[in-house]
């Protein structure tokens, strides 16, 4: 299937009783969108979501993963739920389904009602409940015909470009900042899964990591110590709480400031499973300036093929994450539910986009997938990122990831080679399906 997420797509942001989130503010303070974009309209999927499905349809997609917006289902993030806004996600799921298309929901992709942001956000611990009085009120109404939910999406990602480098919504720094966001994250997840579990018998529960395999940039002993502490920010801060219910060791004590009795218990709850973001691995130095645990990026090894963001490319790293889950956390069944590349994508000609690279990129990590499949680790399933292109967070409307391209000026869609690619290996693979 595909992936996408509510701000990135929706757009509409008034309507319906939508109140702002924090990307709302955050994408209209000048200078923090490279572009000068905003999601005011993205792609107008709230208007336009019938054709979408359609094309998902079309290209034989079996689950679509989506996220709901806490600003429409509970406009001032706490108190009276919004029945028009839940409105929207039920005409969608009504839609997949009758398409075939299996909906999977996650609760949270980074748009915080902004009525929340004013009172601490992710700083206040009060967090969790307010979560899990939201989780309750989206799967009370979705959940007779959604079953599968994620709870966060890639909380470290939340806590270390929004609340540490103030890169990403809402635009904090600094590492007490960063800590506090990251713990209430886990708690979040924790009394959401617990909420939703008690209300229904019949779901899959679930959260969104980003996981990739961190390098020393040398052989340096500095650098090797950052790329550990890194590692722990990015990766184990999440796996470790959930599945073994401990912070990682480098950082025990510094959340142990944090943790109040009973925390760690509700956040160590079992999942259904676990979704996994891949794009690619990370090289790290020690660097005293990093806020970051003084881990900072360093030099990637010359020759490493790269996406237009620069990101590195290694499809054998979605290997080795998803090796280190079975070896390291007891292999939990995983979906991959974002996968995907950036890159400057032609102008549309003939009804098609000619996107090369980005197929190759999807070829290369399907393959990935097969093998850590041989390889015994319990993936599921597959969500490439994204089936629009899509504001893409700091980088705005210029940085592409789609399978499908959308003129943002006219809202045209017109599939990529990527689209008909992927396509033919779903269908390909049903066709298979005794
Ligand atoms: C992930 C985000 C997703 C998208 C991709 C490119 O970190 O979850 O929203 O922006 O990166």
């Amino acid at each position: 299937g595909a992936s996408t997420s509510s701000y990135q797509i929706e757009g509409a942001v008034k309507e319906g009783g939508r109140k702002p989130s924090i990307w709302d503010t955050f994408s209209h303070t000048p200078g923090r969108i490279a572009d000068g974009t905003n999601g005011d309209i993205a792609c107008d999927h709230y208007n336009r979501y019938p054709g979408d499905v359609e094309l998902m349809a079309k290209g034989g997609f079996q689950a679509y993963r989506f996220s709901i917006a806490w600003p429409r289902v509970i406009p001032d993030g706490t108190g009276q739920v919004n029945a028009a806004g839940l409105d929207f996600y039920d005409r969608l799921v009504d839609k997949l389904l009758e398409r075939g298309i299996l909906p999977m929901a996650c609760l949270y992709h980074w748009d915080l009602p902004q009525a929340l942001q004013d009172r601490g956000g992710w700083h206040n611990r009060d967090i969790a409940g307010w979560f899990a009085d939201y989780a309750r009120a989206a799967v009370g109404r979705l959940g007779d015909r959604v079953k599968p939910w994620a709870m966060l999406n890639e909380p470290s990602v939340h806590a270390i470009f929004g609340h540490g480098f103030g890169n990403h919504a809402p635009g904090l720094t600094g590492w007490p900042s960063y800590v506090m966001a990251q713990h209430h994250q886990n708690l979040a997840q924790g009394t959401g899964l617990t909420a939703v579990r008690a209300l229904r018998g019949d779901l899959k529960l679930g959260t969104v990591f980003s996981l990739q395999p961190i390098y020393p940039a040398s052989q340096d002993p500095a650098d090797v110590a950052a790329a550990q502490r890194f590692d722990a920010c990015w990766n184990t801060i999440n796996l470790d709480p959930l599945f073994k219910g401990s912070y990682p060791a480098p950082f025990e004590n510094v959340f142990a400031q944090l943790v109040k009795p009973g925390d760690m218990e509700a956040i160590r709850v079992p999942v259904d499973f676990l979704g996994m973001n891949y794009y690619g691995p990370s090289w790290i130095k020690h660097d005293p300036a990093a806020f970051l645990a003084q881990a900072g990026y360093g030099a990637v090894p010359e020759g490493t093929p790269r996406t237009l963001l620069g990101w590195p490319i290694s499809a054998q790293g979605l290997v080795e994450v998803l090796t280190r889950l079975r070896d390291q956390y007891g292999n939990p069944p995983v979906f991959i539910t974002e996968n995907g590349a950036c890159y400057e994508d032609p102008a549309p000609a003939n009804g098609v986009v000619q996107d090369p690279e980005r197929v190759e990129y999807i070829r290369a990590h399907l393959v990935a997938c097969g093998e850590a499949i041989r390889q015994g680790c319990a993936l599921n399933g597959y969500f490439a990122w994204s089936l629009l292109d899509n504001f893409e967070w700091a980088e705005g409307e210029r940085r592409r990831f789609g399978l499908i391209n959308v003129d943002f000026a006219t809202q045209q869609r017109t599939p990529k080679a990527s689209y008909l690619y992927l396509s033919q290996i779903m269908r390909a693979h049903a066709a298979a399906r005794p």
